[in-house]
């Protein structure tokens, strides 16, 4: 599937702060958690959205089957 490209700085304002969207990355693609209790503010235990979490799961009490419910939205620009 073919998905718009956003710089990490388009991400940074999508960081619950900036913007309405509230949006992280995980594994180059960009998932909208908007709609979670769970992200409100961006917020989320000591991790904030707008960002790549990639490699902060490994930290998390769950695997990455919480992002099934949500829609990828983008993918993050690689440069
Ligand atoms: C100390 C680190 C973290 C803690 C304690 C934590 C805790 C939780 C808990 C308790 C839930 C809800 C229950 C569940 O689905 O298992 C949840 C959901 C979720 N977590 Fe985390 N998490 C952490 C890190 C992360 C990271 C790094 C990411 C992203 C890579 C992430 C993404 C999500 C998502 C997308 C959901 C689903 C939210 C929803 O369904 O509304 N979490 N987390």
């Amino acid at each position: 599937m073919d998905f718009k490209e956003y710089s990490k700085s388009q991400l940074a304002l999508r960081n619950g702060q900036d913007k309405v969207e509230i949006w992280v990355a995980y594994k180059s693609l960009i998932y909208d958690v908007s709609a979670s209790r769970l992200w409100r503010k961006g917020m989320h235990y000591e991790h904030w959205a707008g960002q790549d979490l990639t490699d902060e799961l490994k930290d998390a009490p769950h695997t990455e089957a919480v992002f099934e419910k949500f829609k990828v939205i983008g993918k993050l620009k690689t440069s």
